[in-house]
């Protein structure tokens, strides 16, 4: 699918089961992968991103099951010393996660190497944030910019423990420092500047590492890894994305007559900025049937038509729903009075710029907003017109752009529409049923 075309004043209705989550896919692949024994994964997203992750793992000799929608997954576990060196590139495709957390794995993994690549987006991204503090643990980790840009190649040593404070607050930074402390001489301990998804702990902790995290009076909790513990094989079932729920919240609540139930969503508190902040603009969302599977709190969410009003966001938040502002801004643009997003410099660095990228494709719609340093000033109550946009090549820009389009006057054009794959392979199909609802 090289584009789509879209019309407003269609109907929205219906049940979404939406696909497992991205963060907790990948990371019951890898650590599956490193655990003993095998690990039987239910949900897992079957997705470009995490097909990018089990191919790295199975050229390093793991085996990793098909990956199919509805198929339970299978990893056979070599243990924490156990990945062979692989003869090829190790291809993270557009996936900073399997970039990100793979450094932190494989740079322990003494006397092997390896060579990690991307597509064109992500040999653009910083990966100093990490190569950076393994280096402190003293991992060898050459690339462009000393280091910074992909391919990066990695000669595995015996690493040592240490204390690092994170710059940012990244739950791929974090997770890749927990992996290397896995297997570093003496343990390591994390402190971000505020907290960033946990949910590296809770699964590691799950497998049978010996990690312990402390919440601290300001910032993020103190994360101490204690090398030695075998980690074991598990059931890991993977709850559906709020990342990706949170196209359908906004569009039961913008589009006229709507009516969502949206299945099994993750809610997962390191996750759930995004309902914090629809709720305090007067959303009325309904969360029902909670429950914890597997260690992480999930439940179905309702949601339909409101008059919302604007919002403001910045500081510890950001981190809890850094993935849903591009699709914030497109709640921004209906709501009553002018919302402002701060302290989001961090989506400037993502798949793509998304910042200026969504202030651009929702100009080209007729949006007014301003684009600042670090975040975005979006006057509400603005009526989009259809136009030719394009998602850039970013997944969530892609999905955001077809919410607007749903409320804009006349049809849309979303050019490269086939982004949307990386995170949400059944999206545009999920809408045309939605709309047929
Ligand atoms: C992710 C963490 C976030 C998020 C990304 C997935 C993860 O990135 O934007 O989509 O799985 O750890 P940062 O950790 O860089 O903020």
């Amino acid at each position: 699918m090289a584009s789509t075309t879209l019309t407003s004043g269609t109907r929205l209705r219906g049940t979404v089961r939406v696909p497992g989550d991205k963060s907790i896919s990948h990371r019951a692949l890898l650590f599956g992968a490193i655990a003993e024994g095998e690990t039987q994964i239910e949900g897992l997203l079957p997705a470009e991103d995490p097909l990018s992750t089990a191919a790295c793992l199975r050229a390093m000799g793991v085996e990793v099951s098909a990956i199919e929608a509805g198929q339970p997954v299978l990893v056979r576990g070599v243990g924490l010393d156990g990945l062979q060196e692989p003869a090829q590139v190790l291809d993270c495709g557009n996936s900073g996660t399997t970039m990100r957390l793979m450094l932190g794995l494989l740079a322990g993994r003494s006397g092997r190497h390896f060579v990690l690549d991307g597509d064109s987006s992500l040999r653009r991204r910083p990966m100093a944030r990490v190569a950076k503090p393994l280096g402190q643990m003293g991992a060898s980790i050459h690339g462009r910019q000393d280091g910074n840009l992909a391919p990066l190649a990695i000669q595995g040593r015996q690493l040592q423990g240490a204390v690092i404070r994170t710059p940012v607050a990244s739950a791929q930074v974090k997770s890749a420092l927990l992996l290397a402390g896995l297997s570093a001489e003496g343990p390591t301990t994390v402190i971000e500047p505020a907290l960033s998804r946990d949910h590296s702990e809770r699964m590691l902790r799950a497998f049978g590492a010996d990690l312990v995290s402390e919440p601290q009076a300001s910032g993020g909790p103190r994360v101490l890894i204690t090398p030695g513990a075998r980690l074991q094989g598990q059931r890991v079932v993977v709850p559906g994305d709020i990342s990706s729920a949170a196209f359908w919240l906004v569009a039961g609540l913008l589009v006229p007559g709507a009516e969502l139930l949206l299945e099994n969503v993750g809610l997962n508190p390191s996750r759930t900025g995004i309902l914090e902040v629809l709720e305090a603009m007067g959303a009325p969302l309904e969360i029902l049937n909670e429950r914890l599977v597997a260690g992480e709190p999930v439940g179905d969410l309702r949601v339909s038509p409101a008059p919302l009003k604007a919002f403001s966001i910045g500081g510890e938040l950001i981190p809890r729903l850094v993935d849903e502002i591009p699709i914030l801004a497109v709640a921004a643009l209906a709501a009553e009075g002018t919302s402002v997003i701060r302290d989001a410099e961090e989506l400037r660095v993502k798949e793509t710029d998304r910042l200026a990228v969504m202030a651009r494709q929702l100009r080209a719609m007729g949006a007014e907003l301003e684009e600042t340093s670090d975040g975005l000033v979006i006057p509400g109550g603005q009526q989009l017109h259809g136009a030719s946009v394009d998602s850039e090549t970013d997944h969530r820009v892609a999905m955001s752009l077809a919410v607007a389009a749903l409320v804009a006057r006349g049809s849309t054009n979303i050019a490269r529409a086939e982004a949307a794959a990386v995170s949400y392979p059944n999206f545009w199909d999920d809408l045309s049923r939605l709309q047929a609802g």
